[in-house]
């Protein structure tokens, strides 16, 4: 779920009253929301007394937290030796073809993100590419618009 509009009352109302549980509070929220919008921390602010600055100074240190919309495709390229040298670049050049944008960069419209990682622990099916967690075994380039496609016609990845 992705939504700015969830109550979280619900949250704080659990979590104020426990000491040092801050970071128990925001993970609760981002479960809820996908993501820390910045309503819902001034939202935890005020309901709590805990300065946003603070509450900022916990979103920014621990990288688990999200700070903007999760995109609505994930996908994740093994930049990792095996699955680079059985073509994590081309495939990584064909997305770059196809929905214009870079690893570590989003979509302007949210829709995709790419992202490079080390090694998924699948290395007998390199190349290997993951989009919302579903593993993509043996990835050619040329299979790359097709996975996309699909994506687009409801194949839930996930
Ligand atoms: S190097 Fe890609 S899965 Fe291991």
């Amino acid at each position: 779920m992705t939504q700015t509009n969830v109550d979280i009352s619900d949250i704080i109302a659990k979590w104020k009253p426990v000491k040092g549980s801050l970071v128990m509070m925001l993970h609760a929220i981002q479960g809820k929301c996908g993501y820390i919008p910045r309503e819902k921390a001034m939202e935890v602010s005020e309901k709590t007394g805990i300065p946003l600055s603070k509450i900022y100074e916990v979103l920014t240190f621990y990288h688990f937290f999200k700070l903007t919309p999760p995109p609505q495709y994930q996908i994740n390229v093994c930049t990792g030796t095996a699955c680079y040298l059985k073509g994590a670049p081309e495939i990584l050049a064909e997305l770059n073809k196809l929905i214009g944008i870079k690893e570590g960069e989003t979509t302007k419209d949210g829709k995709y993100a790419i992202a490079g990682l080390r090694c998924l622990g699948c290395c007998g099916l390199a190349p290997v590419i993951s989009i919302n967690g579903k593993i993509y075994g043996q990835v050619k380039a040329s299979q790359v618009k097709g996975i996309l496609e699909g994506l687009d016609k409801g194949e839930k990845p996930a």
